[in-house]
């Protein structure tokens, strides 16, 4: 009663109930998310505009930070006021860890009317249950291991887009000596662990990567192979300009877009910045997988948290089923720059790294090399993210050795478990 009074009173105090009695047709949601950026905005615009078609009231709870940090720092303190929002940006194990504390509220009724299980691929439908009910709708699935660049600086100096490492540090110190950046980065600790599990994808292959980044297995963390990852790390710090230490995602992705830098390593919301600015990606900007032989997963999805109220109750059921809509999945996916979760939404209008992201999610799949982002929090429990995105973080920004970095790495798991 009291959640329902505090939502009552929110949505009565920006005007949009008349009366005392709430009207429940389409229903209202509180959505807490954390897409900001250009393209982000857009994205989230679409559902906001789908929803209010539908008769709806939406109450956008944006908190800005790229990778959702601040975003699940802030709906910490929501849930402990006892004032969730009814529905909130979430995913991977977060979703069942919330779930386990007991504030979210199931949607299974939506799903199995609309048969999710039949359109999901298995490992995303088991992402969203938490004891076999949907506490969750995904809207997409983004590739992380992607290189994005600038195809004229590229062609300043003779290169071709890089597919092994060796290739990659070859073409840099060609744009170096040519006085072009050749990496954009943004120095906080997602950006640097989204850099560091692209290249630990690359140099040690998704078997590793398994074992290591989310097995957290002992001997993967300590092997010779990780040292290798920290060692590009390390030679990846010496390709970034001076201005990167704090820079938003975003605008390392504008250096790219604007002829500043002639890399980013970066998930596929990075082209939903170059969609936004009227670029086409393929031409004006270059996609190619990162190297490496493989596919990172990250998937956006909403859980809706425990409200009291029909009008909140409604909204959470209608969005639901939203977010599913073959439709809106279209829609939405094409601003974002991710693919939709459905398996049945055809991809004729997206462009060329979409189908190639597809195309490789298949074969990945087939080969068992499909592996689930650590810094995009589909991987580990958030508090072991936190503990190697920090060794993570300190190695880039010191000159600590590669060995003391997987020291560091052993010992900080072995403190969290
Ligand atoms: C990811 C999220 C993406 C994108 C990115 C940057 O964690 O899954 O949708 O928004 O953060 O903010």
């Amino acid at each position: 009663m009291k959640l329902f009074a505090r939502n009552l009173t929110l949505a009565c105090g920006i005007g949009l109930l008349a009366g005392s009695a709430p009207a429940v047709a389409g229903g209202s949601v509180e959505v807490l998310h954390w897409w900001t950026s250009g393209g982000e905005a857009k994205a989230i615009g679409e559902l906001k505009s789908s929803f209010e078609a539908q008769g709806g009231t939406w109450i956008d709870s944006p908190i800005a930070g790229g990778g959702g940090d601040p975003a699940m720092t802030a709906l910490r303190a929501r849930v402990m006021a006892g004032n969730p929002p009814s529905a909130v940006q979430l995913k991977g194990p977060g979703i069942q860890e919330w779930a386990q504390e007991g504030g979210v509220a199931d949607v299974d009724d939506v799903a199995q009317a609309e048969h999710w299980d039949d359109v999901l691929p298995p490992v995303l439908a088991s992402i969203m249950k938490y004891e076999g009910k949907y506490v969750a709708a995904p809207v997409n699935i983004h590739r992380v291991d992607w290189l994005w660049a600038n195809p004229e600086l590229l062609a300043q100096v003779g290169a071709e887009v890089p597919t092994t490492w060796e290739e990659f540090n070859a073409t840099a110190e060609k744009l170096e000596a040519a006085g072009i950046t050749p990496l954009a980065h943004g120095g906080q600790p997602w950006q640097d662990a989204t850099v560091f599990e692209v290249v630990a994808l690359g140099i040690g292959g998704p078997d590793f990567y398994q074992k290591a980044l989310v097995e957290l297995d002992p001997e993967a963390l300590q092997s010779d192979t990780m040292i290798a990852v920290f060692d590009q790390m390390r030679t990846l710090r010496g390709y970034v300009d001076e201005g990167f230490p704090g820079r938003d995602w975003n605008l390392a992705t504008a250096m790219v877009m604007n002829g500043e830098a002639a890399f980013q390593i970066m998930g596929d919301w990075a082209k939903g910045e170059f969609l936004a600015a009227g670029k086409v990606p393929g031409e004006d900007v270059l996609c190619a997988p990162a190297p490496g032989n493989g596919f990172i997963l990250n998937s956006d999805s909403f859980v809706m948290f425990g409200v009291q109220g029909d009008e909140w109750v409604e909204g959470q059921k209608v969005l639901a089923s939203l977010i599913m809509s073959p439709g809106f999945q279209e829609t939405f996916n094409l601003a974002k720059g991710s693919i939709p979760a459905r398996v049945d939404v055809a991809l004729d209008k997206f462009d060329v790294c979409a189908q190639k992201s597809h195309a490789d999610l298949t074969t990945a799949i087939g080969a068992n090399a499909l592996v689930p982002s650590l810094a995009h929090e589909m991987a580990v429990p958030r508090s072991i993210r936190g503990e190697i995105m920090d060794v993570v973080t300190e190695h880039f920004n010191t000159d600590m050795s590669s060995q003391d970095a997987v020291q560091r790495l052993v010992d900080a798991i072995q403190r969290a478990g």
